[in-house]
């Protein structure tokens, strides 16, 4: 089969039905993606399939197919990191960042085409993504603070 993902293509051989986290981390070495509750409960292996924030370890790699998917390793362009990534580190949000690649491709779906959130709008966003270190204060905290101007 044949995935895109981060904007490059890429044919891999599938055994079996495995999931798209599957094939990200073991087949494609993108490991930034985690497996988590393997439930689709807690958000941990998010990534964006055609900008809609999608639990990879319940969707079989084979639906991706034909679809844009991007992870955690396909935000930073040109050097530069995510206005949502450098707001969260420059925030010192996280703890073990074990929740964070899910976090983040989760707030740049939300903050898509929007100038700014709001607190509200942000909790409930969110909302489906665990943070065991319960950092959730100072993500909200840290997301209402990007603006338009930061995204362009
Ligand atoms: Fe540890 Fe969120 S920072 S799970």
């Amino acid at each position: 089969m044949r995935i895109n993902v981060n904007d490059r293509e890429y044919a891999v051989e599938v055994d079996g039905n495995p999931s798209l986290l599957e094939v990200l981390r073991e087949q494609l070495d993108l490991t930034g993606t985690k497996y988590g509750c393997g439930e689709a409960a807690c958000g941990a292996c998010k990534v964006l399939i055609n900008g809609t924030p999608t639990p990879s370890c319940i969707t079989p790699a084979t639906a991706a197919q034909g679809k844009n998917i991007i992870t955690i390793e396909g935000l930073e362009k040109e050097g530069e990191l995510h206005p949502v990534q450098k707001v969260l580190m420059e925030e010192d949000v996280f703890q073990c960042s074990y929740c964070a690649p899910g976090m983040i491709l989760t707030a740049v779906a939300l903050l898509e085409n929007r100038q700014q959130l709001s607190e509200q709008e942000i909790i409930e966003g969110m909302n489906g993504n665990i943070c065991r270190c319960c950092t959730y204060p100072k993500i909200v905290s840290a997301l209402s603070k990007i603006t338009h101007k930061d995204k362009a």
